[in-house]
């Protein structure tokens, strides 16, 4: 054999080794805690978490009800939002590569967002989580002025509640974690079933209403997806109109 075909037969041995190592690297298991896993928006990303082969941990309080997803081989750590020490404890008892946070505000405290963002951020950061998908709304923030003449000022406490929306927001974009947030609104009864038309946008003045299986399959789009790093995201379905169609407990 001589040096050129020596040569070439190192160079294709050391590619396929690569392509190995590579492609095993990629298909392994990716460890995901999701806060808010067992509420509808979150029970239906766990799901297809689990469908794609990630293992995944659902962080939820002491007696939360698990009915959404008690069929998925998922661990839960235990813990409640507002308590800065059992977010320490849930991001430093496992190591993740990404984090999921799909909560909803349930007794309308105007500063939730705030407070739980503050140590989820900087224990995500120290513990080298590699995503940060967030879950916001639109309207959060500097965002509310886009939607000027709307009137969401006349209906109680959502200006608050979208002011603390946006600190959370910001503490997240500014702690150093890799991040992206996913602004919703006009959310469908948890019964709609996907449209399938819905899409993520930069265009921060999109409103739309969406459906909750629409807004899990974007997520599940982003999950360590390089191209959403760094990006705040609506979510506009052009073929629904805005608001939901009728009052529901789903609504906020
Ligand atoms: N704009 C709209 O029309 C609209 C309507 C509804 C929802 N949304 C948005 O949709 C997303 C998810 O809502 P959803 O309908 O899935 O809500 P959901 O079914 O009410 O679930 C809420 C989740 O938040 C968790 N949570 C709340 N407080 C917590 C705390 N102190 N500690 C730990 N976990 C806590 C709950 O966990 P436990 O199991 O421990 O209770 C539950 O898993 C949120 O971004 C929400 O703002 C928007």
């Amino acid at each position: 054999m001589n040096f050129r075909r020596w040569w070439m037969l190192v160079a294709g041995l050391a590619a396929c080794l690569f392509t190995m190592v590579a492609t095993a690297a990629t298909a392994s298991p990716r460890e995901v805690l999701v806060l808010g896993g067992t509420g509808k928006v979150g029970a239906r990303i766990v799901r297809q978490l689990v469908a794609g082969g990630n293992r995944v941990t659902v962080f939820a309080r002491a007696g939360s009800d698990h009915h959404r997803i008690a069929d998925l081989p998922v661990q839960y750590a235990i813990g409640d939002l507002t308590q800065a020490a059992d977010i320490a404890a849930a991001l430093h008892a496992r190591t993740y590569n990404i984090v999921i946070s799909a909560v909803r505000v349930q007794d309308n405290d105007p500063h939730f967002f705030e407070r739980f963002m503050q140590p989820l951020a900087s224990n995500a950061h120290a513990t080298g989580v590699q995503q940060l998908i967030h879950h916001s709304a639109v309207g959060a923030g500097a965002n509310l002025a886009k939607f000027a003449g709307r009137g969401w000022e006349k209906n109680p406490g959502l200006v608050e509640r979208l002011k603390d929306q946006g600190i959370a927001e910001d503490i997240l974009r500014a702690s150093g974690v890799p991040y992206t947030i996913i602004r919703n609104a006009g959310i469908y009864p948890d019964s709609a079933p996907a449209t399938g038309t819905a899409e993520l946008t930069e265009d921060d003045t999109a409103l739309t209403s969406m459906t909750r299986a629409d807004v899990a399959r974007l997520t599940m789009q982003c999950v360590g997806n390089p191209a959403c790093l760094g990006k705040t995201f609506h979510i506009r379905d052009p073929s629904l109109p805005w608001r939901p169609p009728q009052p529901d407990q789903d609504r906020e």
